[in-house]
């Protein structure tokens, strides 16, 4: 590189989209969209901007998050101003803003942008998109159900049948954990945040880690006795999570595929029921993929009368992965369907007439303005992967037939003009 230019790498941890990259965003998009539109969910969105307070306020405190990982800055007017680490406390602000309005059971969904200022690696990033799909005014388990039914159709949608499990579980099951091992009601978040480093942390050092948050960690203690009764403590299930799992069954998913965790905790402090995290079985790659969960009160930030809430979250960048290593993410395709060519450069103008033509009859041309031999026009429709070509010179004009290559078999056919449209439209 020269001196004195900029680099053209994007930002740290964040991703330039080309054509291809876009066109997967697109996919992703899409797919998603249209499992969720088929439960009744309706797209929404908001700006990415909020301010701070939003995710400093009580309840849906994060300190790895907010205090590590938020892109916070001040504005020209004085006020804290966060790119949205998360969709949640945004749709539950849109939630708590029209609720007189809003019918419930209410069903939405947005596929976000959003910003973590974390360690870029494999699967995090420091910018992704975010599926969104969150279903506000039910506290009934078919409402989780329906929620981790969504997101099992979206992994069958991507063409996935196996490769993966749901874990779910209720966080309500560590407040008799909780009694049991003698932590206190103000060292709750912390017993729940130990859970979700439960399969991170090596097992003796996560005992200890439990002990010193238990009324009990100034006396002493035998580590060895104490991991047998944290093995005790996993033995009830809320009758919630049976009745998810019952309604999860026979909404068709195999059993295999669902499975109680009860170590399952989740991140978010403001998790309060059910929660549920899709995990790839790849031994190569055996990590989650994306997870959910209830929320009772964070509408309660806004308002006195707190609205329930349950929904995920689910990135593109983690689904890439996934469908990758599985050879599953689809061929790319431009939607350019014809590139016309121009034989010589005296014959582009009626070159653009018959693009113009074209696309009046709704087919998606790119027209070459013939500055390079003919040779080079069709390489640059093959790199752009344009799947037919027509070159246009003077016979062509003459007899307004024309050839219509397939790039990729380099078969050929002779159209008339209206044989040209109902070629493209038969596609
Ligand atoms: P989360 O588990 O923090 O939950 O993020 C959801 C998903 O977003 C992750 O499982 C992963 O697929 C993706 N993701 C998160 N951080 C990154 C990153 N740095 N790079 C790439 N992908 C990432 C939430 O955000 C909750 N608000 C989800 C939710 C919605 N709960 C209820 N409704």
């Amino acid at each position: 590189m020269s001196k004195n230019k900029l680099p053209t790498e994007p930002y740290k941890g964040v991703r330039d989209f080309y054509p291809e990259d876009q066109s997967f965003l697109n996919y992703f998009v899409d797919t998603c969209g249209k499992v969720a539109e088929g439960f009744g969910y309706v797209e929404y969105h908001a700006s990415i901007l909020e301010p701070a307070e939003l995710y400093k306020a009580k309840g849906s405190e994060n300190e790895e998050i907010i205090n590590e990982q938020s892109y916070t800055f001040t504005d020209r007017g004085g006020r804290e101003v966060t790119l949205r680490p998360e969709m949640t406390p945004t749709v539950a602000r849109m939630v708590a803003a029209k609720r007189r309005e809003l019918g419930f059971p209410l069903r939405l969904f947005s596929t976000p942008n959003v910003f973590r200022y974390e360690r870029p690696q494999r699967g995090r990033l420091r910018e992704h998109w975010q599926l969104n799909v969150d279903l506000f005014g039910s506290h009934s388990p078919a409402a989780d159900a329906e929620i981790i039914a969504v997101a099992y159709e979206i992994m069958k949608a991507f063409g996935a049948k196996d490769g993966f499990v749901i874990k779910i579980n209720d966080r309500k099951n560590f407040d008799s954990i909780a009694e049991k091992l003698h932590v206190e009601e103000k060292n709750k978040p912390a017993l729940i945040r130990l859970f979700d480093r439960y399969s991170k942390v090596e097992r003796k050092e996560w005992v200890k880690e439990l002990h010193a948050l238990t009324t009990e960690a100034s006396k002493d203690f035998e580590l060895d006795a104490y991991v047998s009764v944290i093995d005790s403590l996993f033995t009830e299930n809320s009758e919630a999570l049976a009745s998810v799992h019952r309604t999860l069954i026979a909404m068709g998913i195999p059993e295999g595929v669902i499975s109680i965790d009860p170590t399952l905790a989740r991140g978010f402090d403001y998790y309060t029921g059910i929660v549920f995290e899709v995990f790839d079985t790849d031994p190569q790659n055996n990590r989650s993929l994306f997870g959910g969960g209830r929320y009772d009160n964070l509408t309660a930030l806004f308002d006195d009368e707190a609205i329930t809430g349950v929904g995920f979250g689910m990135g593109d960048v983690t689904m890439y992965d996934f469908l990758e290593v599985r050879g599953l993410i689809p061929e790319y395709l431009p939607a350019t369907q014809v590139y016309v060519a121009v034989a010589s450069p005296d014959v582009l103008p009626a070159a653009t007439t018959l693009a113009g033509e074209l696309r009046a009859q709704r087919v998606r041309v790119a027209l070459d303005f013939g500055e390079k031999k003919l040779g080079d026009q069709i390489k640059t429709a093959a790199k752009h992967k344009i799947p037919y070509l027509i070159v246009v010179g003077n016979d062509e004009i003459a007899s307004r037939e024309y050839t219509v290559r397939n790039l990729n078999s380099g078969e050929e056919k002779k159209l008339s003009h209206d044989g040209l449209v109902s070629f493209f439209h038969s596609l």
